[in-house]
């Protein structure tokens, strides 16, 4: 479900790349004669350095046979081997691989391409064969065990035109030679354990239009060397230690740059201004960090936001009036706010997926609140305010929601008359003024909090511990002391 009709933001546009070349790989491949030798040997001892394959992904990689028919296989020019792709499918269990990467893989001399992706169980250290393939430009490895340093001489890759090793267990800073990778148009080295700074030489890769370093454990502040880049579109550095300022070169990315990062940090100042120039932004991510100050009323300008936290910060009323049409999730939780009431171009939004405002001052009576499209809701989040009435109406009118939080209010309602949606999951209710039953529902939820009401009557069967249930009028049965008869 979800995910409208626009670029998803889980989804980087890497992936149409991805899907071409795969569909490069069924649309040409050639069947007459057999690979060449030096291409067979390498893939086979690639396939022995694999223990497990579960999913039978190497199955028809067989001695004797054409190489370039095999499963993951592209030849060209000559009938060599010029990419591997091996995909692991995130839903099933049993689509992984166990093993390392055999060094023997360079006798694969044409490789122009290896897509290493979601195999999950590949562990051992950076593959340094990857030096020995003159005309390798797209590595990807992503979301395997791959651990330990990045070689210091990473920068005589030269010729790569995309890196990414995302989701691995690398660690120690990254090089410094990185920087000579010149031809980079995407570096992703996000979903790690690098630790030290931001590498500053990365200036030099002036046309990376993706950066990611997100989920690492780097620290210092970010350089301020973005006027080097003319494409960047894509800008991940989330979760990370970074401190100091928003550097002020990140102007110079407007009016291209779709996706900034840069939530869980430790970033302080205000809120530049200038954001309000990203007229192409689609997602802005400065939740859990220091900022202070007020959110620039430029922000208007941002008529294309899909995607905005702000949560957990320090900021300070007024919120600006936003031009968007379709903002799909938002987060203003946790700061100096008082809306008092969810903003008109919240409420407005045919798209909208997800809506957090936990303690933003709301003042208002929930059943007056008549939201334009409430189809795609999965996640509501209304805790700590002054929120009075009844969610009846609303959760009503959702098809899909998965979670519902509204601590801390002065939601007056019955409980057992609310129509509960088969999705939901979790329902975070604690100190408000619900009565009623509890519905057999609740068996179902991953998460319920609903003390310090007036409900009361025999719980259902639940698995959850008492304190998600005391502080009510009469509610009785496990893990609450038995009901009298
Ligand atoms: C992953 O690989 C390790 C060895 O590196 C092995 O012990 C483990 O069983 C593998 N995991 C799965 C799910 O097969
Ligand atoms: C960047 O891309 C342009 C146009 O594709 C190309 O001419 C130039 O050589 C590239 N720059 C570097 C540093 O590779
Ligand atoms: C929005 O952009 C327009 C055109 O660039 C500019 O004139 C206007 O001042 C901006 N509005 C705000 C509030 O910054
Ligand atoms: C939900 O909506 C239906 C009609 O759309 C209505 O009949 C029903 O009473 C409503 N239930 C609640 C709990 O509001
Ligand atoms: C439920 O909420 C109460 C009150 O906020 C809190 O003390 C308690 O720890 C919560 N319990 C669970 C299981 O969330």
């Amino acid at each position: 479900m979800k995910k409208n009709n626009h670029l998803s933001p889980s989804l980087p546009w890497t992936t149409p790349f991805i899907i071409l070349s795969i569909l490069t790989v069924h649309s040409i491949k050639i069947t007459s004669a057999a690979c060449h030798v030096d291409d067979e040997k390498g893939l086979l001892a690639f396939k022995s350095g694999i223990t497990q394959d579960p999913s039978g992904m190497l199955s028809s990689w067989k001695s004797g046979t054409d190489c370039c028919n095999w499963a993951g296989i592209n030849c060209r020019e000559n009938n060599r081997v010029t990419t591997i792709s091996l995909y692991g499918q995130v839903d099933k269990p049993d689509s992984y691989l166990t093993g390392t990467i055999s060094s023997s893989l360079a006798k694969v001399q044409n490789l122009d391409g290896i897509y290493f992706v979601n195999l999950r169980n590949i562990s051992g250290p950076f593959p340094d064969l990857l030096f020995g393939l003159p005309k390798l430009l797209y590595v990807y490895i992503e979301n395997s065990k791959l651990s330990g340093p990045l070689p210091v001489n990473i920068g005589k890759l030269k010729q790569l035109g995309a890196l990414s090793l995302e989701g691995n267990r690398f660690t120690g800073s990254i090089p410094s030679s990185i920087s000579e990778l010149t031809q980079l148009t995407q570096l992703v080295l996000g979903k790690n354990e690098f630790s030290g700074h931001f590498p500053a030489g990365i200036k030099q890769i002036r046309n990376l239009s993706y950066l990611s370093l997100e989920q690492n454990k780097l620290m210092g502040t970010i350089p301020d060397i973005f006027k080097s880049f003319t494409d960047l579109r894509i800008l991940r550095l989330s979760h990370n230690e970074f401190s100091g300022k928003i550097p002020e070169s990140i102007l110079s990315l407007a009016p291209k740059l779709a996706y900034l990062e840069l939530g869980h940090n430790r970033l302080s100042g205000q809120i530049p201004s200038y954001l309000g120039k990203f007229k192409a932004l689609d997602t802005l991510d400065l939740s859990w960090n220091s900022f202070t100050g007020v959110v620039p009323k430029t922000f208007s300008n941002l008529t294309k936001i899909f995607n905005l936290d702000l949560s957990h910060n320090s900021l300070n009323d007024p919120f600006p009036q936003m031009n968007v049409k379709g903002i799909e999730s938002l987060d203003l939780s946790y700061n100096n706010f008082h809306l008092k009431v969810i903003p008109k171009w919240v409420t407005s939004s045919p798209i909208i997926y997800s809506l957090k405002l936990a303690k933003c001052g709301i003042k208002m009576n929930l059943d007056t609140w008549k939201p334009a499209e409430t189809y795609f809701y999965d996640y509501i989040d209304l805790s700590e305010n002054e929120i009075t009435g009844s969610p009846a109406d609303l959760l009503n009118r959702t098809d899909f929601l998965v979670e519902f939080k509204a601590a801390r209010n002065k939601l007056k309602f019955d409980l057992g008359k609310l129509r509960i949606v088969k999705t939901l999951k979790e329902l975070y209710i604690p100190r408000n003024l619900v009565y009623g039953k509890v519905p057999a529902a609740i068996t179902g939820f991953n998460k319920l909090n609903m003390s310090y009401n007036h409900l009361c009557g025999q719980l259902p069967k639940n698995k959850f511990p008492v304190s998600s249930f005391v502080g009510n009028d009469c509610l009785c049965g496990p893990p609450l002391s038995p009901c009298k008869l």
